[in-house]
């Protein structure tokens, strides 16, 4: 997407004309003069209600005599002093669903009806840009007949009269933002047989490339050499080599006060010999959206640039079954020395997190972050529309949420006590057990990946609820939602700017 700056609607000759329409928008700085300009027909769809000014209502009107775009969008902003970020974006998701059926491919955008006393042109260029490239993703999918056309935009015009540099610069930011989200939706929706944890390490070698990141990717070998007992048993029911994929992104000279970002990255989740129902089982080509969430993050991260030291540790196998898979009662022993008696071969995650975490924190990491679809426990505790996180250290977590809140990401915390360790730790044959039971079994999900973390600063996110959604939804359509890529990219950025 281009941007274009200009100052007259005299000027625009661009597909569609988006106009939001706050509550009175005769308050509106500049609405007579637009009122003028398309002063006939206007006057009589306002008078007729056909446009609504309740947020989010779009009505699109046909191109008319004497204006050069093919159609014009009004959006309903609701009450002016209201809006804020998160209401901006939301109606821009609307918009880029708006434009994907009108097929448009170059838009205007007249800034001035979006802005109020928080809320600067600038804002509005990052917001629109991130919000249409949202609600405009679809993924491409496999049909041989399909003939819907993805979204193209090649060009959005604002109509503003801030300072081109500074516009342009937030709306780079939001199309960047959007399109490593996208990215990260599109792996989640890719088909298990085609991402297998050798496509995700090739995908990551691509960022690795494009961004200048350092990247070391770990197979069965170097697993077995480390003693990674935890991912290779995940993986020994399996034909596909398990990978531990590693981005390094050095955003100072020294490689201190580094992030880890672990991801989940399970393309397949059959439950293993703790085998799922079958409809339980389908829709697990989405285990690995927390891997998916960690590398949409490095790709905004390589983007922005932060001052920070980024670490992004993936662990990726399927998890399947055959005369040589891992078993219920099988005890195993972690890269970090710690065994493990399997209760439950579908509580893989909490596995392979936990060579990951501890192969971070050999790498230098001083900050985790871990990002898994973890549970069905979150799903009943939160619903489908909030992550659930655990944490060790209260002002990491402060500090999480700010970032949370700026991407209007939902994320809310459980608490994880000494009595839940416990049970993490009772175990008659070794130092840990990987299902301790379903009573708040998200805790217990979570919990075992901290026992890794140790002291380190660690926060964890279970996102099996918000990573894929079953029906479309503000930000974007039904499958994936890239959950996470802004808050871990955020929060990266604003550790930059705190030097914490
Ligand atoms: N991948 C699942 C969790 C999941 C469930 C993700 C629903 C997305 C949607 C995970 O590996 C799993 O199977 N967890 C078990 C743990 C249990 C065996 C302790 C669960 O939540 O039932
Ligand atoms: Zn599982
Ligand atoms: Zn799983």
């Amino acid at each position: 997407m281009n941007f274009q700056l200009k100052n007259k609607f005299q000027e625009v000759q661009e597909d569609v004309l988006v106009i939001g329409v706050p509550e009175h928008p005769e308050n509106v700085e500049g609405w007579d003069a637009f009122h003028t300009y398309y002063h006939s027909n206007l006057q009589q769809w306002m008078k007729n209600g056909d446009i609504d000014t309740k947020h989010k209502k779009i009505a699109t009107f046909p191109a008319f005599d004497g204006h050069s775009f093919k159609k014009l969008v009004f959006v309903g902003l609701g009450k002016a002093k209201e809006l804020n970020e998160e209401k901006v974006r939301t109606v821009f998701a609307e918009v880029g669903k708006q434009l994907h059926q009108l097929k448009a491919s170059s838009i205007a955008i007249w800034t001035a009806p979006f802005t109020n006393e928080q809320l600067t042109c600038e804002d509005i260029a990052f917001l629109a840009a991130e919000g249409i490239g949202l609600g405009g993703y679809r993924f491409q999918d496999y049909k041989t007949s399909s003939n819907e056309q993805d979204m193209h935009i090649e060009k959005i015009t604002f109509l503003s009269s801030a300072s081109e540099d500074e516009l342009k610069a937030a709306f780079e930011v939001g199309v960047v933002s959007a399109d490593a989200v996208n990215k990260a939706r599109s792996l989640v929706n890719t088909p298990p047989n085609l991402l297998t944890a050798k496509e995700m390490a090739s995908y990551a070698r691509g960022l690795a490339e494009k961004y200048d990141f350092e990247i070391e990717v770990l197979g069965k070998k170097e697993m077995e050499e480390l003693g990674m007992g935890a991912i290779l048993a995940v993986n020994q029911g399996s034909v596909e080599e398990p990978q531990l994929i590693v981005l390094k992104y050095a955003g100072t000279d020294e490689w201190e006060e580094v992030i880890g970002l672990v991801g989940k990255g399970i393309t397949y989740d059959t439950g293993g010999y703790s085998l799922k129902p079958r409809e339980g089982m389908v829709g697990m080509k989405g285990d690995m959206g927390g891997a998916a969430a960690v590398l949409g993050a490095m790709k905004m991260i390589g983007e922005t640039r932060p001052e920070k030291n980024v670490l992004a540790v993936i662990a990726s196998t399927d998890n399947m079954i055959s005369g040589e898979a891992f078993k219920p009662d099988d005890v195993i022993t972690s890269l970090s020395g710690k065994t493990i008696e399997v209760l439950n071969t579908d509580a893989e995650g909490r596995l392979v997190l936990a060579d990951a975490v501890t192969y971070a924190l050999q790498s230098g990491a001083n900050y985790l972050v871990d990002v898994a679809t973890l549970t069905g426990g979150v799903i009943v505790a939160l619903g489908n529309d909030k992550t659930g996180a655990l944490t060790n250290n209260e002002a990491f977590f402060e500090e999480f949420m700010h970032a949370a809140t700026e991407t209007g990401e939902f994320v809310w915390r459980l608490p994880l006590t000494e009595n839940d360790k416990k049970r993490i730790r009772k175990s008659e044959v070794a130092d840990l057990n990987n299902s301790p039971g379903r009573d708040g079994h998200m805790i217990f999900g979570g919990g075992f990946v901290g026992e890794f973390a140790g002291d380190t600063p660690w926060i964890h996110l279970d996102i099996a609820g918000t990573s894929d959604a079953s029906a479309a939804h503000e930000l974007g359509p039904k499958g994936a939602t890239g959950v996470m890529v802004r808050t871990l990219a955020t929060l990266v950025e604003r550790m930059a700017a705190t030097k914490a």
